[in-house]
């Protein structure tokens, strides 16, 4: 993208105190863990951490040893894979936590005790003196066995400044690696957080790392805010996971502290897709399509004044330029559009299609626009050369030899597909919840190919009557990259099957 200074205003709220660079705390496998309905297992976590360091993260907080078997058996495999990123375990001030932790072979760990009245009143019923003099006693504990502490006054944001300064002046003088300032319940704002974190900072030399929550949408701007008043140690999850609404999303702050302040960090941006990518796929949490720099939408270009700007320079309508990211630019055909457009729109891409035909390819993209679907560039491509049966003269990697399905009553239907995968014979054999997606299993088994998955499914009759054409279109993702195909055939299975290996085809080739 041409080199533009899109960020002046933001310069005059520059404060002096913002770093040079900032060290990305990744606290993906624990906070992001607590995201209702996520539960990861040992070799998913391991995936992921090895993505993490690949991404370039200073810190893994890798889980809370103590919490389960499975949870310790995690954090301390990971601390065993030599990973360039630091290895973090949490602890609560109980000595079995900080053991667990210890014992995990974590290169620091956190340690956290709740500051606040309300956490001093409910949870720990505790004074300020006694939680002071517990935390003192930890840091103690895990720093003469020779590690380093990461201390977390929890729900610091809503504690009294007096007594956070009291408690932050104790880490200090037990010299803590970091003393973190976590709003834990996500009540700051932007300027709150600055003049937090700038207030704690006239008291306290010990580097400062802060934790948001985003309970009213705010993290990343606070975690920016924070970083900009001096806090160096953000922490953040990918895709923003984390308990109840989530914690501040890695990509944005990574991106808007390097882009927008000029900050720099040790991550590969380029690596920033895949890694969220990966996240999406494990945690089963999809990102929403509107998120920044990682949603489906955050590059695409619907609008015909948009798509015009964004052809004479995509610097009009993008702040960030997509392969930063390792991202792609789409441009999607609405379903306003009409046989012109994309029979020019076919042209440039290469395709020459008669009126008639035009007309009909238009007619499929308002059809699924009045669904709600949205078509992209490669989309269109894969509805034209469908409707002019271009996919069948096209070299394929996978075709179909044979196909049985087994369903009965009460059990989950049973398929075995053979293929022909660059020429050899493939048999695999999966289940599913209905026909079509045990069809669609065992030939994601049979194919071995993990990262394929189905996106979007439409089935569409063609004619009435229980002979009508079934007419399938599909989405199928794999990796950073996802095309549509579609299928018709009077069996609904078969039509399935055949828009899918079509997927397919076009995604291996
Ligand atoms: O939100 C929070 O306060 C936490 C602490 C353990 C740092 O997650
Ligand atoms: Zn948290």
């Amino acid at each position: 993208m041409e080199e533009i200074d899109q960020f002046w205003y933001d310069k005059k709220v520059m404060s002096a105190e913002k770093p040079e660079r900032i060290q990305i705390f990744d606290t993906t496998l624990r906070d992001g863990e607590q995201t209702p309905g996520v539960s990861l297992t040992v070799e998913e976590k391991c995936e992921i951490a090895q993505a993490l360091s690949n991404l370039g993260v200073d810190f893994i907080e890798a889980g809370f040893p103590v919490s389960s078997a499975g949870e310790f058996k995690s954090v301390k495999t990971i601390a065993e894979m030599g990973l360039k990123s630091k290895v973090c375990g949490l602890a609560r001030c109980v000595p079995k936590d900080m053991d667990a932790a210890m014992d995990a072979g974590v290169d620091l760990v956190h340690i956290f005790i709740g500051t606040s009245p309300i956490h001093r009143k409910y949870k720990l019923k505790m004074s300020r003196e006694e939680i002071l003099e517990r935390a003192r006693e930890s840091i103690q504990y895990v720093a003469e066995r020779g590690f380093k502490v990461h201390f977390s006054p929890e729900d610091a944001c809503r504690t009294e400044f007096d007594y956070l300064v009291e408690v932050c002046k104790m880490a200090q003088e037990m010299k803590v690696a970091h003393i973190n300032i976590p709003d834990t319940v996500g009540v700051m704002t932007p300027a709150a957080m600055e003049y937090l974190v700038r207030e704690i900072r006239r008291e306290i030399k010990t580097p400062l790392a802060v934790h948001c929550h985003n309970d009213f949408g705010m993290a990343v701007a606070n975690t920016i805010s924070a970083v900009n008043a001096g806090a160096t140690i953000p922490h953040v999850t990918v895709n923003g996971l984390g308990e109840r609404a989530g914690n501040a999303d890695l990509e944005q702050v990574v991106m808007a502290c390097k882009l927008i302040y000029g900050i720099e960090s040790k991550i590969d941006t380029r690596k920033i897709f895949e890694t969220s990518k990966l996240v999406e796929r494990k945690s089963n949490i999809r990102v929403m399509p509107n998120f920044p720099i990682v949603g489906e939408n955050a590059f695409a270009h619907e609008s015909g004044v948009h798509v015009h700007g964004v052809m004479a320079n995509a610097s009009t309508y993008e702040a960030i330029d997509p392969e930063m990211v390792g991202a792609k630019r789409k441009m999607v055909v609405g379903k306003l559009v009409g046989a012109h457009g994309v029979r020019g729109k076919l042209e440039e891409l290469g395709i020459k299609v008669g009126e008639e035909q035009a007309r009909e390819i238009t007619k499929k993209v308002k059809d699924l626009g009045d669904k709600g679907k949205k078509v992209a560039e490669e989309d269109l491509v894969a509805i034209a050369e469908d409707l002019l049966g271009m996919t069948g003269k096209r070299e394929r990697i996978v075709e179909l030899s044979d196909l049985k399905i087994q369903t009965q009553l009460g059990k989950n239907p049973k398929a075995e597909v053979v293929l022909k995968i660059k020429g050899k014979e493939k048999k695999a054999s999966d289940e599913g919840v209905g026909p079509v997606d045990a069809a669609l299993n065992a030939i994601k088994t049979a194919i071995g190919d993990q990262e394929i998955a189905l996106d979007e499914y439409h089935l569409d009759a063609i004619t009435g009557g229980s002979d009508a054409l079934a007419d399938v279109t599909i989405k199928v993702r794999r990796g950073g990259g996802s095309t549509m195909a579609r299928g018709v055939h009077e069996d609904v299975i078969m039509a399935s099957v055949t828009a899918f290996i079509n997927g397919v085809n076009r995604l291996l080739k």
